[in-house]
Order: C-alpha cells, then sequence, then structure tokens
C-alpha cells in the first residue's frame, strides 16, 4: 500500500483536498499566468469544492476540467458538470471556465472526439480522483466496453468514451485516459471509509485494475479519512 495522508474526519479530508486544489492553483497563477484542475464527481468531493469556490483566487485565470462524466445533459442529477456548476459556482460566476466533457446533440464517440480536442490543449495542473465500491476510478470501470484504450498509458487521446452497464446514472461515460491523468503536475486519490481502504490496498497488491494501472503511470497522494 502507497503511503497515505490520514485525516482525523471527512471534514479535515474536505479540507485538506480543498487546500491542495486551492496551492496547485496559486503556484500555477505565479508560475505561468493561468491554472486548471480536473475534478471527479461522485458524491464524495462536493464539500471540497464547495470550500475551494469560497476562497479569493484570481477566478478569471483558472479553468475546471472534469476527471470523467456520465453522459447526460447538465441539468440531469447525475450529471458531474452539473455538480460541479453548482459547487463551485461562486468561482464561476467571478469568472473561472468550467471546460464540459458533455456535447448536447451528439453519439457518444462523436462527444468523446470533440471533448477530446477541447482537453489535448489543458494543461492540468492536479487531477482529483475518486474510486467507487468496485474499484472503479475516473469511468475506468473494471471489465467495460473502452476501459483498455482508456488504460493504455500511451494513448495519445485525453478524453475516450465507455460503456459501462454498472455505471449509476448511465452507462455511457465519458473519461480522461490514464495518459492524461498521468500528464497531470499532480495526482490525488481521495478515499473514505475502510471498505475502500481496503479494496484500494487488495487492487494494488494483486495487480488490479484500475488501480494498480493508475500507481504504475504516476505518483498519486492517497488521502483517506474513515
Ligand atoms: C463518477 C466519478 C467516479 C467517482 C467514484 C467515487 O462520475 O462516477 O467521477 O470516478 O469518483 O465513483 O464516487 P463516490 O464519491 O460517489 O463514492
Amino acid at each position: 500500500m502507497p503511503e497515505q495522508t490520514i485525516f482525523p474526519s471527512r471534514e479535515a479530508l474536505m479540507a485538506g483536498a480543498a487546500a491542495r486544489l486551492e496551492d496547485a492553483l496559486r503556484q500555477a497563477i505565479a508560475a505561468r499566468g493561468a491554472g486548471c484542475v480536473a475534478l471527479s464527481g461522485g458524491t464524495t468531493p462536493a464539500p471540497a469544492y464547495e470550500k475551494l469556490a469560497a476562497e479569493a483566487l484570481d477566478w478569471p485565470r483558472v479553468k475546471f476540467a472534469l476527471v470523467d462524466e456520465r453522459f447526460v445533459a447538465p441539468d440531469h442529477e447525475a450529471s458531474n458538470e452539473g455538480l460541479l456548476r453548482r459547487t463551485l459556482a461562486p468561482a464561476l460566476t467571478a469568472g473561472a471556465e468550467l471546460v464540459a466533457m458533455y456535447s448536447p446533440a451528439m453519439d457518444l464517440e462523436a462527444a468523446a472526439q470533440a471533448a477530446d480536442a477541447r482537453y489535448a490543449p489543458l494543461r492540468i495542473d492536479l487531477a482529483l480522483l475518486g474510486m467507487g465500491g468496485d474499484g472503479h476510478i475516473a469511468s475506468w470501470f473494471p471489465g467495460s466496453a473502452g476501459v483498455a484504450a482508456a488504460l493504455d498509458p500511451a494513448s495519445k487521446r485525453s478524453v475516450l468514451a465507455v460503456r459501462a452497464p454498472q455505471a449509476y446514472g448511465t452507462p455511457e461515460r465519458l473519461t480522461l485516459s490514464l495518459a492524461a491523468v498521468a500528464r497531470a503536475g499532480r495526482v490525488l486519490l481521495m478515499i473514505t471509509g475502510e471498505e475502500k481502504r481496503a479494496a484500494l490496498a487488495s487492487a494494488l497488491a494483486h495487480g488490479g485494475r484500475p488501480a494498480a494501472a493508475l500507481f504504475a503511470a504516476c505518483e498519486p497522494e492517497v488521502l483517506w479519512a474513515g
């Protein structure tokens, strides 16, 4: 098991994640005048995004990207873009940009190519990943159609389409490739609860995908609270 940063509570975990996002953005703005972080959806990270958006950053210099997206419109309850638009509202109102993965009126593959064109030029300073109970990270669902291409460390694509019947919201997903995540300046894997910690340890011990592929491609910092 790689080194973990253990927080005494979920509240402290959210504050820790928000502080790392803020720090990455401030450093990028100081170094090159702009910063970009890629954010996961799901049920865990919303409080971290709300904390971040309450900070006084130079928001017009900031881009928010998605780690992955459920292939639904932003007003759908399962949309990760919708989650980011709600939780990051103060930052977006102050001029930050959200780079969508979803495109309306396109099929999944065409939308993946359109998102790939938008994401390829992004320089991602930090990618915040989560992990589902089934071990998926981003939308790299074990055994799903498209996941092998998404986990190819030599992939030229930044965004790909995945079809995973077991995925929440819709089986159709758009996701950053492992290669795009590994190119990020910094990678965080934020998990909560004993079950996910044990699942991660077991995947890494037995070479289980996608966790083992992620840790072979980069050095994520694991952030955990019970
Ligand atoms: C998604 C996510 C996904 C998420 C995990 C954990 O859209 O499904 O980006 O990779 O990080 O499923 O989700 P929870 O926080 O809900 O456990």
